[in-house]
C-alpha cells in the first residue's frame, strides 16, 4: 500500500489494520569533536555562532549515550567530520526501514541546506559497512528529504508521518512511500521555529504521541487525532525553548527528553512514560536536542 495522505478523511484504515515492524534496537551517535554552530539555517542558530562550550557539549553527548547504553541498547560510536559541525544530528542524513521480508534498506537524504550536504556520504558510508541496501532518490524529482528530522516511522507499524515546508519537499514523499511501500501521512510545518517533524511531534507508543499542536495546519492536526488515542500536548514555551518534543521513547516506554519540562514530563508520567531528563543545551543553540542526536537503526 503505498499513497501520500493530506487529509482525516483520506485515512480509511486503524493503526491496528497496518503491517507491524519491528522497532529498531541500535543506536548511531556521531561524536560532537568538530560540533559548533558555524552558520545560521534556522531560527535557533541565530546569535549562537562561535558559541557552543565544547567541553559541555562532551559531557552532555556522553550522558545520553550512557543513558541508551543503561535501557540496554546497543549504541556505535561514529567520529565527528571537521567542517561538518551537523553531522551531530545524525537522525538528519537518512530514512532506515527494514522491508517486509526483513532486508535493511535506506533512502539517503538530499539536505536543503549546502553546508549539510556534505554529511550524507559520510553516513551512506557507514550504511555500506552495515550491508544496508542503499537507496537514492531522484533529486530532480523530490526536491530535499531530510531523514528521520521530518520522517518519523510510527512505533512498530508500517506507516510514516512525513512533515514538510521547510526542509523536506512535498514531492519526496510520493517515492518515499513507493521505496517503502507504505503510506505516508504528509503534515505541513508551519512556523519556523519548528523546522523538522522532529521539533514538533514525538512517537510514544503505538497508541500516543507528544506533539505542538501550533506548528501544524488543521488538516494536520485531524490526521493525528485521527490515528492516535491519545495525543499529548507541549506548551509553547517548553516546546520552543526547551525542545521538549525533540525528546525520543525508543522502547514505546521510556522517554529520554530535556530537562526543565516540568508540564509535559508531568502529562508523560501520568500517562504511564518513565520519564529521563538530559541537558542538551550546547546542541539547542543549533536548533536540536535528543531525538536527532542519535539514530536508530536495526
Ligand atoms: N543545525 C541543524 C540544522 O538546522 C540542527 C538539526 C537538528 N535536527 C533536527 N532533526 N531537529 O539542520
Amino acid at each position: 500500500m503505498n499513497k501520500v495522505l493530506t487529509s482525516a478523511e483520506q485515512i480509511d484504515f486503524k493503526i491496528s489494520d497496518l503491517p507491524a515492524m519491528p522497532a529498531p534496537s541500535k543506536v548511531l551517535k556521531v561524536k560532537p569533536t568538530w560540533f559548533d554552530v558555524e552558520y545560521v539555517i534556522n531560527p535557533h542558530m541565530k546569535d549562537n555562532v562561535g558559541g557552543v562550550d565544547k567541553m559541555q557539549a562532551a559531557n552532555e553527548w556522553e550522558h545520553l549515550v550512557d543513558g541508551y547504553e543503561e535501557l540496554g541498547f546497543d549504541v556505535e560510536i561514529l567520529d565527528g567530520v571537521k567542517g561538518l559541525p551537523d553531522l551531530v544530528f545524525c537522525a538528519n542524513q537518512s530514512l532506515p526501514f527494514i522491508d517486509e521480508n526483513g532486508n535493511k534498506k535506506v533512502i539517503m537524504s538530499s539536505m536543503r541546506a549546502p553546508q549539510r550536504r556534505g554529511e550524507v556520504e559520510v553516513i551512506e558510508a557507514w550504511y555500506r559497512k552495515k550491508g544496508y541496501e542503499i537507496i537514492q532518490l531522484d533529486e530532480s524529482k523530490i526536491g530535499n528529504l531530510e531523514g528521520m528530522g521530518d520522517a518519523l516511522w510510527h512505533f512498530k507499524r508500517r506507516l510514516l508521518w512525513g512533515g514538510y515546508g521547510f526542509r523536506t519537499s512535498l514531492d519526496a514523499y510520493d517515492q518515499v512511500s513507493k521505496a517503502l511501500n507504505t503510506p505516508v501521512i504528509a503534515l505541513e510545518l508551519v512556523d519556523e521555529k519548528f523546522y523538522h517533524l522532529d521539533t514538533c511531534m514525538c512517537m510514544l507508543n503505538e497508541k500516543s504521541v507528544l506533539i505542538y499542536e501550533d506548528a501544524f495546519t488543521e488538516a494536520g492536526i485531524e490526521m493525528i487525532n485521527k490515528l492516535f488515542e491519545k495525543v499529548i500536548l507541549a506548551s509553547k514555551y517548553e516546546a520552543e525553548k526547551l525542545f521538549a518534543v525533540n525528546a525520543t521513547c525508543p522502547d514505546g516506554k521510556n522517554v529520554f527528553i530535556q530537562q526543565g519540562s516540568t508540564d509535559v514530563n508531568k502529562k508523560l508520567r501520568d500517562a504511564g512514560f518513565s520519564v529521563h531528563e538530559f541537558s542538551t543545551y550546547e546542541f539547542m543553540k543549533s536548533g536540536g536536542s535528543v531525538f536527532c542526536m542519535k539514530l536508530m537503526y536495526w
